[in-house]
């Protein structure tokens, strides 16, 4: 009998289940939507945490089903997800209320009472970051100041994917790599932040037991195994958020290779073998889910999220494959049109949660597919912003490798490569997240040696996309794109007092 590792992926649009032979191949994927998410005012964003399980178990029964597989061949189970999501579940296990998930920013008020009780420089001190809205633990302040009856019921906090392993197994776990987006963890001693916690008042006794991401956290449970169709008694492993989880099925594991992930948000993400953060907190310093390294990341709010949303609004009944194809028709620069995609707020470079997404420069002349080709232009210029910055900290960047929405058009690619002025590689594999959750999971299991082992065994480049002559035109007119957001500013902000 044949064995199988899954990984699952709980991303925000919906869950991923993997199915991973033992050289590492893919046999099977299923992919659950979740329901959209709630937006009830500008900026705010919540999901229900139910519903990523229901989605969780149609994926693994999907997968299972798909792969003609059993639950007793699976050896071993591990999960990757949605960061900074605040889950917050009361004495007998119940979710209290839908998670304020990543991309909300709604507690900018309680991230200035941070800093103005604790003191930036002592933050930075106890969790290599600043306290950004998108975070955990002004989710969970936001709460406390203005659901009080919620915030009397929480006995646990937990990230998205962990409150699928709470379902899987029962047990209230995290690893590294998803902690240290909760703005609670001391990441450069990889455990919670006690000193952090106790200044604002927050009882520790919430906060999951935290692994590494390879180890294990526990055992399919009798009722997730009827659920789910895995065998009770599978291991669970600890996997890891998913940007972390997708650089290991990138294979950015060893310094010198950079990713860029584009989803819902955007990510260049670098491996570092010894702890360094922006003093201006820019971009993120966070634990690797490989044992003892770290990584460092810049993320674009709304990369993915910007063509989504283009689509959705203006361009309805288009498939991403049109407004590429259609984008084509319009040059370099898109004849004066510029995007800023910043549709939730911006962490990389700005750190502003008020900002906003804007077109600029249009004419009566101008055409959607000016429009398209300037949202596609837009996050690229918004991740060159993030590639300099983590470069400016010692990344060596020889070459990208791209995955997610922006690795499936031979257009967007191109951008990508012209805009970074860098090599972009393609990899075989274009499952990220959920891949490196599989790939985790074996390594837990004994199935590989370590993770680099893993990443060596698997990853495969197959396409090289060079920067085309368009390149020089584009590093003038990131240029141009940069002066936008500083003139903005100030507007943004009275923006905000009107919605
Ligand atoms: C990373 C981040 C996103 C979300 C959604 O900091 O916020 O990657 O996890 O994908």
């Amino acid at each position: 009998m044949s064995a199988y590792w899954i990984g699952i992926d709980i991303g925000t649009g919906g869950s991923r289940a993997l199915l991973v032979d033992e050289k590492g191949g893919i046999r099977a994927a299923h992919t659950a939507a979740h329901d959209d998410m709630l937006m009830e005012r500008p900026l705010w964003a919540e999901q229900h945490p139910d519903n990523w399980w229901d989605a969780c178990r149609q994926a693994i029964g999907g997968v299972l089903a798909a792969g003609g597989v059993t639950g007793a061949q699976i050896k071993g189970v591990s999960l990757s997800g949605q960061m900074h999501g605040l889950v917050i579940l009361d004495e007998s296990g119940a979710v209290i209320r839908p998670s304020l998930i990543w991309c909300d920013q709604r507690s900018q008020q309680q991230v200035d009472a941070i800093n103005a009780k604790v003191g930036k420089a002592k933050v930075l001190d106890c969790i290599a970051n600043p306290v950004l809205t998108g975070f955990t633990l002004p989710k969970l302040l936001w709460v406390r100041d203005n659901e009080p009856a919620n915030c009397d019921r929480v006995r646990h906090l937990l990230l998205p994917k962990d409150y699928i392993r709470y379902k899987l197994t029962g047990e209230l776990a995290s690893e590294v790599s998803d902690a240290s987006g909760t703005a609670l963890f001391d990441v450069v001693n990889r455990k919670w932040s006690h000193e952090l916690a106790s200044a604002l008042g927050i009882d520790t006794a919430i906060l999951p037991t935290v692994v590494e991401s390879q180890e294990q956290t526990g055992v399919i449970s009798q009722a997730a195994a009827e659920a789910t169709g895995l065998a009770k008694g599978t291991p669970v492993f600890g996997g890891g958020g998913d940007q972390a989880a997708s650089a290991v099925g990138n294979g950015i594991v060893e310094p010198g290779i950079v990713s860029d992930t584009i989803g819902t948000s955007g990510v260049v993400f670098a491996h570092m073998d010894n702890v360094a953060y922006d003093p201006a907190g820019r971009v993120h310093t966070f634990c690797h889910a490989v044992k003892n390294k770290w990584h460092v990341m810049g993320v674009t709010q709304g990369a993915g999220l910007s063509l989504q949303w283009f689509r959705n609004q203006l361009a309805a009944g288009a498939t991403y494959e049109d407004l590429t194809a259609e984008a084509a028709h319009s040059p370099a620069g898109a004849r004066g049109v510029f995007w800023l995609p910043y549709l939730m707020g911006e962490r990389t470079p700005h750190l502003d949660s008020s900002c906003r997404a804007a077109f600029i420069g249009l004419t009566a002349a101008h055409t959607r597919a000016d429009m398209s080709r300037a949202v596609l232009e837009g996050v690229c210029y918004s991740q060159k912003d993030c590639l300099d910055i983590v470069e400016s900290l010692g990344c060596a960047v020889q070459s990208v490798r791209l995955s997610g929405g922006g690795a499936k058009s031979a257009f967007w690619k191109q951008r990508f490569a012209d805009i970074f002025n860098k090599q972009v590689v393609i990899l075989e594999t274009q499952e990220g997240s959920a891949y490196g959750a599989a790939l985790l999971a074996m390594v837990g299991t004994g199935a590989f040696a370590s993770v680099p082992e893993a990443c060596k065994a698997t990853v495969r480049e197959v396409e090289t996309v060079r920067p085309s002559n368009d390149a020089a035109f584009y590093q003038k007119s990131h240029g141009i794109f940069q002066s936008l957001y500083p003139a903005l500013r100030e507007t943004f902000r009275a923006i905000e007092g009107l919605s």
